[in-house]
């Protein structure tokens, strides 16, 4: 079967990147040093993809700067999952009429989630004047061309059609210095969760090819990267748009194959397609962390039909046993929204006594947020929002008291870490992961940074362990 997937052709990236030629030589025979500031909100894919903007700035002369004020060209990368998310980028993008009035030649961008909405295209026309630049996830590989037509026009230039979406190989990206790095698998989303905007922004899934793939993870082990990241909003459909057999059980298997010393992690799995060739893969194979982000949203049944997860508390309750006992020790965590419309109390707390249950190592929790076009945003939502809260808070007690617990529970041992960074603590200078990916604040100099070793922890607290190293 052919893949389902349209490619950009690699004459087109040619193109893409003849685009960022000329805008480099423009700025060359003006002798001037652009500076280019870029702001991503959101999740990991869209800090890989503001990697992506920063490589391709990168090649058309740019250098980068955190202050707006200071930047030629200013870049909102921006994501639309809850509300309070595009409330702050209309805030920040409200602020940037200031900047460009002590500099009117500054060129100022909208992309990411947020631009692919109709509504916020619509509204950033007609009301936020200033902004020169809006293009969604979509038109990403087309950034050099876009720009250029600003330069060259001096219009303001909208590219968010809706799409199925593309892959495009071959995009420059800026990666952080140090350890971790991310690389995505798969773009978009198929599933429509009914309270979720990812799959009318970010398209349909689409899986890269296993060869491009293996290929950066092996470039990124050779250039020193020891913790990688995969990234999809749904790893576990990774090949399901490929039309063979071969699937992400399958990808991890040949990535582990690569030689070195790393870790391989992944995120997010959705339960509906996380199966036992999963789990038994993680187990087998060393480089890849025994740590597992498996989003469960809900403990009702009820609830979990109307948000159209495809799963019961009891199936997700299953696979938590199987992948335990593949992998005793296993670090679990997990996404959780209180207060989806139509929720009761008696439901909200079928959620705590499921997080009571399992006992997560830690748990990213979120009260319900609606989003203009998905179908949750149609239900009548009667429960006012003080009352959301104080279930909020009541699960929050009960997760802070067991991550409380667990890391107590460290106190003592030896684990072995990765030392990823400097911290912020005078006292303890270092910031380490353990394979689970719990945070160890570590006494050391910086030497030790890029290194795995065995530590003793000394300390914990509700979001932290504390330790020496041996
Ligand atoms: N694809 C991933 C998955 O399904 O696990 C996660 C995608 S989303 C970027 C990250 C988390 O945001 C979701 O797991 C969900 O808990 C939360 N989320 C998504 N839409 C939301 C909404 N409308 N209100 C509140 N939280 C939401
Ligand atoms: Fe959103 Fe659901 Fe897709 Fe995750 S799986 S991105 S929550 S629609
Ligand atoms: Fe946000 Fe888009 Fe990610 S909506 S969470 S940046 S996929």
């Amino acid at each position: 079967m052919e893949r389902k997937t349209a490619y950009i052709a690699p004459e087109e990236i040619a193109r893409q990147r003849g685009f960022s030629e000329k805008i480099a030589e423009r700025f060359a025979a003006r002798q001037a040093h652009p500076r280019a500031c870029v702001d991503t909100f959101g999740c990991q894919q869209n800090v890989a993809d503001g990697q992506k903007l920063m490589g391709m700035l990168e090649e058309m002369g740019f250098s980068f700067t955190d202050e707006p004020k200071e930047a030629d060209l200013v870049i909102l990368n921006t994501c639309a999952v809850r509300e309070h998310a595009e409330q702050r980028v209309f805030g920040n993008l409200g602020a940037l009429t200031h900047t460009k009035r002590e500099n009117p030649e500054q060129v100022i961008c909208l992309c990411g989630c947020m631009a692919q909405e109709e509504r916020v295209a619509r509204r950033v026309k007609e009301s936020y004047r200033h902004v020169d630049l809006v293009f969604g996830p979509h038109a990403l590989w087309r950034f050099p061309e876009l720009l250029w037509q600003v330069y060259e026009s001096r219009k303001r230039v909208f590219s968010v059609a809706d799409e199925r979406g593309s892959i495009a190989e071959g995009i420059p990206t800026v990666r952080e210095k140090g350890v971790k790095a991310w690389v995505s698998i798969m773009y978009g989303c198929n599933n429509f969760c009914s309270y979720c905007i990812v799959p009318y922004v970010r398209g349909r899934e689409r899986s890269r090819d296993k060869d491009a793939v293996l290929a950066e993870v092996r470039e990124l082990v050779d250039a020193g990267y020891k913790d990688i990241t995969l990234l999809g909003q749904n790893v576990n459909s990774y090949g399901n748009d490929l039309g063979g057999e071969y699937g992400f059980a399958d990808l991890l298997r040949d990535i582990d194959r690569i030689p070195g010393e790393y870790l391989i992690r992944f995120m997010s799995s959705h339960p509906k397609d996380a199966t036992p060739k999963l789990f038994d893969a993680m187990a087998e194979c060393p480089h890849v962390a025994k740590q597992l982000h498996l989003p469960f949203q809900s403990g009702s049944n009820r609830v979990l039909k109307e948000m159209n997860r495809r799963y019961t508390r009891e199936q997700y309750l299953e696979l938590i046993r199987y992948a335990r006992e593949k992998m005793p020790g296993l670090v679990l965590t997990s996404d959780v929204i209180i207060g989806f419309p139509g929720e009761t109390e008696e439901e909200a707390m079928e959620t705590v006594s499921l997080v009571q249950e399992v006992g997560f190592d830690a748990l990213f929790t979120f009260i319900y947020s609606p989003r203009p076009g998905t179908k949750a945003a149609e239900l009548p939502d009667p429960v006012p929002r003080a009352e959301k809260q104080k279930w909020f808070d009541r699960l929050l007690e009960v997760q802070n008291a067991h991550s409380a617990a667990a890391h107590a529970a460290y106190v003592g041992k030896t684990v072995r870490v990765l030392v990823d960074s400097r911290s912020d603590d005078a006292e303890y200078p270092l910031a380490s992961r353990t394979e689970g990916n719990r945070l160890v604040r570590l006494k050391g100099d910086e030497s030790l940074i890029g290194k795995f070793l065995d530590v003793k922890i000394t300390g914990s607290n509700t979001w932290a362990l504390y330790g020496e190293a041996l």
